[in-house]
């Protein structure tokens, strides 16, 4: 029955997201309704009930912590799509580090918006270690890195991670960056102080900032159109005179803010403040 029915003017369904957004304050109307509708799915089907209003009574802190997991399928890892990395480092960050060493501007903030664990900006902390080497002390280099869910960010502050974190990672050279014991791979101090964790909604909060480099990756999919301009339009308002933004390699720049980037790289949805 619940398959057959449209959730868009269901009481019980709406009933449920105001609780969602009561209790936690997690507005669900961000997602798109074909996705929130598959999750709960998932969630009504795993606790054995048939119908939004059974499932809004069990809903409890257990329940909660299930149902924003199976919302924000926070699965990341280390160099996520590789491609995308390497032209980070030589069509971006290359060009804009050497203009800022020429200028006596050492400085170089960068934001992952929708960080999940961690692996992420930990990946671009290392990647700017491997292109400035022992240079690095010379430079001022600071990563924000948020994200919505709580839990995810403890475990990014704690930078112990499982083999399951570098599936699928082909990068060289990182295990001089982290110190294996049988807790884990544990990211090394240095890469570690680079990269500050902080809990942030990208749909109800102002930017944290300005960058010069904004990763928002795998995360605008999740919104619906409206939000994914906001969002962009945002995000130019954040960023430095020439500062670059990089979205997932399934997230198109919307066409309302095609006018506010330029394109660096098509192919890995990188662009320039215009
Ligand atoms: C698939 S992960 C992306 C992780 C990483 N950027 C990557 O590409 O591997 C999506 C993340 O977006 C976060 N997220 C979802 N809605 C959010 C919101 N409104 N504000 C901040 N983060 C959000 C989720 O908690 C999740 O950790």
């Amino acid at each position: 029955m619940l398959q057959q029915r449209t959730i868009d003017n269901d009481p019980a369904f709406e009933s449920l997201l105001r609780k969602i957004r009561r209790e936690r304050g997690l507005d669900c109307n961000q997602y798109k309704s074909a996705f929130l509708q598959r999750r709960l799915a998932v969630r009504l089907r795993a606790r054995g009930v048939k119908s939004y209003r059974a499932y809004t009574r069990l809903l409890d802190d257990e329940e909660y912590d299930q149902l924003f997991d199976a919302l924000t399928i926070n699965l990341t890892h280390f160099f996520r799509d590789a491609t995308t990395f390497v032209a980070l480092r030589d069509r971006v960050l290359r060009p804009m580090l050497g203009l800022k060493a020429q200028q006596g501007r050492r400085q170089f903030r960068a934001w992952s918006a929708g960080c999940a664990s961690g692996e992420e900006p930990y990946s671009l902390a290392i990647l700017l270690h491997q292109m400035l080497g022992a240079q690095i002390e010379e430079w001022q280099i600071r990563i924000l890195a948020t994200d919505l869910d709580q839990r995810r960010l403890e475990q990014a502050q704690a930078g112990v991670y499982s083999p399951f974190s570098f599936r699928g990672t082909q990068w060289p050279d990182m295990d001089r960056f982290f110190v294996t014991t049988r807790h884990g791979h544990t990211i090394v101090p240095q890469v570690k102080r680079l990269v500050r964790f902080r809990r942030h909604d990208l749909i109800g909060e102002e930017p944290p900032g300005r960058f010069d480099l904004i990763l928002c990756r795998n995360v605008l999919i999740y919104f619906t159109r409206l939000q994914q301009v906001r969002l962009c339009r945002a995000f130019h308002s954040a960023l430095m005179p020439d500062g670059v933004l990089v979205l997932g390699k399934t997230e198109i720049l919307p066409g309302e803010v095609a006018g506010l980037f330029e394109p660096v790289d098509l192919r890995e949805h990188i662009y320039r403040s215009q």
